[in-house]
């Protein structure tokens, strides 16, 4: 085993999140690991709406921190979303220094998108659909110009490192097929979502929940891991992950109709293609079920400047045979993002000392159980840097680790069928029933390849998910429909029901 001692802050993950918290801990060094080259394997690059930011003559903080908190269903932390929405237009300006082209207005302001249930246009965006890609090449470029930051790809989190009294000091990675280990004097995880455990996604299909399940196996502290979001137009072309359709068609008018030619929305919302993001996703899966089909129709919203306005999404229809200027998209809802997480304060403290995180695998508490449109990467920005400062502050480098909490791999067969199971079981709608069958075959799964990290991430979804006998947000039980009082959920591994049957089974 190869072992490195860095003196400095660890980061795990290159998306916005990673990055933000990589430049923001100067001048402490950084090494910062990644298993994919730069800019591929995160969610980040592939946004394509933008920021949501109150930039805009009458709009205010407090008008996007009360469409935050509307869209969260009720589990909004009401403080971390006024701080995300008071500290998000400095953050678009600071991306716009480093070079993030957003498309401006002729007086010179940010040109705003609409997005489903914000109040009024407030995203800022890159030429339509390619806000995520070009953020992170200028943060990209930022990061590599940086004295303090060194980069290694080609590294995958195997493990965490934690001393007697469980202060988490350091990772175990994999690289080139060989175990090495590093401490660190602070470690922040921003290792993303768990798009990859569906059959469906809009994210890149290597993003497992490995950051998730790993804190949770040392004892941190998961906030709400049973609020999934499910992007409402994926585009249905047969690609895994599904490339996405941006929401911001539907802002310039883009419309739903079923296969018989039906425009549906208004049959479920009265805010129609605009209702928020859960609920459009519900319908579409309805009408898909009910064997009428689901299409976005942009021809008259966008027609022939497609190529322009929305370049990602025409080149994704393009390749699956679809031309949207002429025809409609097929859509289907995906896993797009997870709102729950290791949870974290508005620093990105864990509750295990020493161990930070930022970005989707964390649980800030702003996105309640229904991500705002376009709040992700701002919350990446926002909260990765603040992140970034309190770890390079705290950082402490004097314990040595005695513990290592690692997992093993989950074999591609079982991970396909693990999948399928996510979406069918732990979907855009759940029941009893189906959540009992899905920790059912979790078990089995952990019978035979132990508590592999994609398989600690779905017992928290599954089991949280059974326990939350209510609908809200991205979670909707088709055996209990109606809302009890809000709650959020704070769990630790030990507290599973499902982890402490595995654990007495083994015993
Ligand atoms: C979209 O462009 O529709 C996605 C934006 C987001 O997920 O916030």
């Amino acid at each position: 085993m190869t072992r490195i001692a860095h003196d400095g802050v660890l980061v795990v993950g290159a998306g916005l999140a990673g990055l933000s918290a990589a430049l923001a801990a100067a001048p402490r060094k950084v090494l910062l690991l990644t298993d994919a080259p730069l800019n591929h394997g995160c969610s980040s690059a592939w946004a394509q709406g933008g920021m949501a930011a109150a930039l805009t003559e009458g709009d205010t903080p407090e008008q996007h921190a009360a469409d935050t908190i509307a869209a969260g269903a009720g589990l909004v932390d009401a403080a971390m979303a006024l701080r995300l929405a008071q500290e998000g237009p400095a953050a678009v300006r600071a991306l716009a220094t480093l070079g993030a082209p957003f498309d401006m207005t002729p007086e010179g302001g940010f040109a705003q998108s609409l997005e489903a249930a914000h109040a009024r246009a407030r995203v800022a965006r890159v030429k339509g659909d390619q806000a995520g890609a070009a953020i992170m090449q200028a943060v990209t470029i930022a990061v590599l110009a940086a004295p303090h930051i060194e980069v290694r790809t080609g590294h995958r989190l195997r493990g965490l490192l934690q001393d007697a009294a469980g202060r988490v000091r350091g990772v175990i990675a994999e690289t080139n097929g060989r175990a090495v280990e590093i401490t660190a004097a602070a470690t922040i995880l921003a290792t993303g979502g768990i798009g990859g455990l569906y059959a469906v996604t809009t994210t890149p299909a290597e993003l497992k929940g490995e950051g998730l399940g790993l804190a949770a196996l040392a004892g941190a502290r998961i906030a709400d891991p049973e609020f999934v979001q499910f992007h409402p137009t994926a585009i249905d072309i047969g690609r895994d992950p599904a490339p996405l359709a941006t929401e911001a068609l539907r802002g310039e008018g883009a419309v739903l109709v079923n296969g018989q030619g039906e425009r549906f929305m208004a049959r479920y919302h009265p805010q129609a293609e605009l209702a928020p993001r859960d609920i459009v996703a519900r319908a579409i899966h309805a009408e898909r079920q009910a064997g009428r089909g689901a299409f976005l129709d942009a021809r008259q919203a966008v027609g022939a400047h497609f190529p322009e306005e929305f370049p990602a999404v025409f080149a994704a229809c393009l390749s699956g045979g679809v031309d949207p200027r002429v025809e409609l998209i097929p859509v289907a809802p995906a896993c797009h993002y997870h709102m729950g997480g290791i949870a974290t304060d508005a620093d990105g403290r864990s509750s295990l000392a020493g161990l930070y995180a930022a970005g989707e695998c964390a649980a800030t508490g702003v996105h309640g159980a229904n991500r705002l449109a376009s709040n992700s990467l701002l919350e990446a920005a926002v909260f990765g840097a603040r992140a970034g400062r309190a770890a390079a502050a705290e950082a402490d480098p004097r314990t040595q680790p005695t513990v290592r909490v690692s997992a093993p791999d989950l074999p591609a067969e079982p991970l396909a069928q693990l999948r399928q199971a996510m979406s069918r079981d732990a979907g855009v709608v759940r029941s009893a029933e189906g959540l009992r069958r899905l920790l059912a075959e979790l078990d089995a799964f952990e019978a035979i390849y132990g508590l592999a990290a994609p398989l600690v991430a779905a017992r928290l979804v599954a089991d949280c998910a059974l326990a939350r006998t209510e609908s809200r947000g991205g979670h909707f039980r088709t055996d209990a429909t109606a809302q009890q009082p809000p709650r959020r959920t704070f769990v630790t591994w030990a507290d599973l029901p499902g982890s402490r049957a595995l654990r007495y089974a083994a015993e």
